[in-house]
């Protein structure tokens, strides 16, 4: 399978830039709200742990099969970031599977920013040599299944984690 990078996905109000490293810092403020842990688990990161973080992220899968695409989210008016949005692309018997996720900071949500942006993101992943998207949600999350929603993916009866897998199919 050929590598895919993140590149800069633009839409109307958001620049979803290639994470770096250097993202951290204002990212560990974006993300500090523990509520935005309730339905993934987990806490929120120090700055020096996200930081950490990303750079495993950055330096990319061990399993070279396997793509780690991810992006800040920027909101253009404001001049900052918000939140992040990933694929992780592995091989399958069918293709390439994208598995999509999102977040979006607590200041900033219920203005449709991941929306925006997961659908800005499933355009740009449409345009590669990907013919399935999926996304796992967990059952009571109804901000990420309307997210989910409106980035065309549609619940199937599979469970993954006690998360419900979502799934699009992009084969044209
Ligand atoms: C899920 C999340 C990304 C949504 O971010 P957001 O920017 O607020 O989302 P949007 O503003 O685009 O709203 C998406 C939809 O959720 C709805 N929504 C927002 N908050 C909601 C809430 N608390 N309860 C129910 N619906 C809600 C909105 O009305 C909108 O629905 P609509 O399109 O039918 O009007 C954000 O809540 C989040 O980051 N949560 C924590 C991390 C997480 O769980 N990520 C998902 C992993 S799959």
């Amino acid at each position: 399978m050929s590598t895919i990078a993140a590149q800069t996905i633009t839409t109307r109000r958001l620049d979803l830039l290639p994470l770096l490293v250097e993202h951290a810092e204002e990212m560990a403020t974006v993300l500090s709200d523990p509520a935005l842990h309730t339905f993934t688990g987990g806490t929120p990161d120090t700055p020096q742990a996200l930081r950490s973080r990303y750079q495993r992220m950055t330096a990319g899968s061990p399993d070279p099969a396997v793509s780690w695409l991810n992006w800040v989210i920027r909101l253009r008016d404001g001049a900052c970031l918000t939140g992040t949005v990933q694929a992780t692309i592995s091989p399958s018997d069918n293709g390439p599977i994208a598995e999509i996720a999102w977040v979006v900071g607590t200041p900033w949500q219920g203005r449709g920013i991941a929306t925006e942006a997961a659908q800005g993101l499933v355009d740009w992943l449409s345009q590669q040599p990907i013919p399935t998207l999926i996304a796992h949600i967990h059952p009571d999350h109804q901000a990420s299944a309307a997210v989910a929603t409106a980035a065309g993916l549609t619940p199937t009866d599979e469970w993954h984690e006690g998360e419900i897998r979502w799934r699009r199919s992009l084969r044209r």
